[in-house]
């Protein structure tokens, strides 16, 4: 099946394989989607790292009995914010040069010629508003869902999840056995779309290595991310339903 269409109030979200000519928009909103990380790794995922909490206040008070100086007590929370910032937003440029050097530059190549890889887009009110890819690895039966993104201004009325319903049923159609992916999102965004899609997080990688970071010193230091990993049994051939919008 090449379409599926999902209601979504008065507007159908229509999903479909990538054309030639939506190119730059899936570039556009997976790059836009992407670089929403930063600030989601830099702040947010301050809270989910003790130990990096940790480090920067043991460093703070050293340099606080060394100088004796107050002024270092409100200067080294803004240092490390800046650096954090600064660290998230070149490895996730990284990651997405890296992205755009492979399948997202030359999605012909990666998603057409093969039969167990495939983009598409949703599309809604004849606009290019989502994109997901599916790639699949026949010696292990599995399915990687990744490059999931929705135009901003679309979000909550169904979009992902009509994406995400396309890739389970590909993995069925072509006899998988389950669906894979990762995300380093603290965002609850991404990790409610794949509970809601019937996905279980079947495990997490602290201080997983970002594709694209160089390992630097100041990366180390001040960019520290959790993979979670979800799965989805597909092998019986059922798809949860996840409602109707
Ligand atoms: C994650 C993302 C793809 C969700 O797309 P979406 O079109 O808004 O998702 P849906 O409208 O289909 O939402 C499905 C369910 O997910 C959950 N959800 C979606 N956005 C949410 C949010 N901001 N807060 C809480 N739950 C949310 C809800 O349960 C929602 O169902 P409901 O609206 O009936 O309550 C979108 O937010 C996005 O593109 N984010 C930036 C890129 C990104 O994080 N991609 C994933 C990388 S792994």
């Amino acid at each position: 099946m090449k379409e599926k269409t999902q209601r979504n109030g008065l507007q159908t979200v229509v999903v479909r394989e990538f054309e030639a000519a939506d190119k730059p928009e899936i570039q556009r909103i997976f790059s836009e989607g992407l670089m929403e990380m930063v600030a989601d790794t830099a702040f947010r995922g301050l809270r989910h790292h003790p130990e990096s909490l940790l480090l920067y206040g043991a460093v703070t008070v050293a340099c606080f009995a060394i100088t004796m100086c107050w002024w270092m007590i409100g200067l080294l929370p803004i240092v490390v914010l800046c650096g954090r910032y600064f660290c998230s937003r070149r490895v996730i440029h990284g990651y997405l040069e890296q992205a755009m050097s492979r399948d997202m530059g030359d999605m012909e190549g990666f998603y057409k010629k093969f039969p167990d890889s495939c983009l598409w887009v949703a599309v809604l009110d004849n606009k290019v508003v989502g994109v997901v890819a599916a790639l699949g690895r026949q010696k292990s039966g599995v399915v990687e869902l990744h490059r999931m993104s929705v135009e901003r201004t679309c979000r909550r009325c169904g979009v992902g999840v009509a994406l995400g319903q396309k890739v389970l049923e590909f993995a069925v159609t072509h006899g998988y056995s389950s669906v894979v992916l990762g995300t380093t999102a603290y965002m609850p965004a991404a990790h409610k779309l794949y509970q809601r899609l019937g996905f279980r997080c079947v495990g997490v990688t602290n201080g997983y290595v970002t594709p694209g970071a160089r390992r630097s010193l100041m990366e180390k230091v001040f960019f520290r991310v959790c993979h979670h990993h979800y799965s989805l049994n597909v092998q019986n051939g059922k798809i949860a339903s996840c409602g109707q919008h």
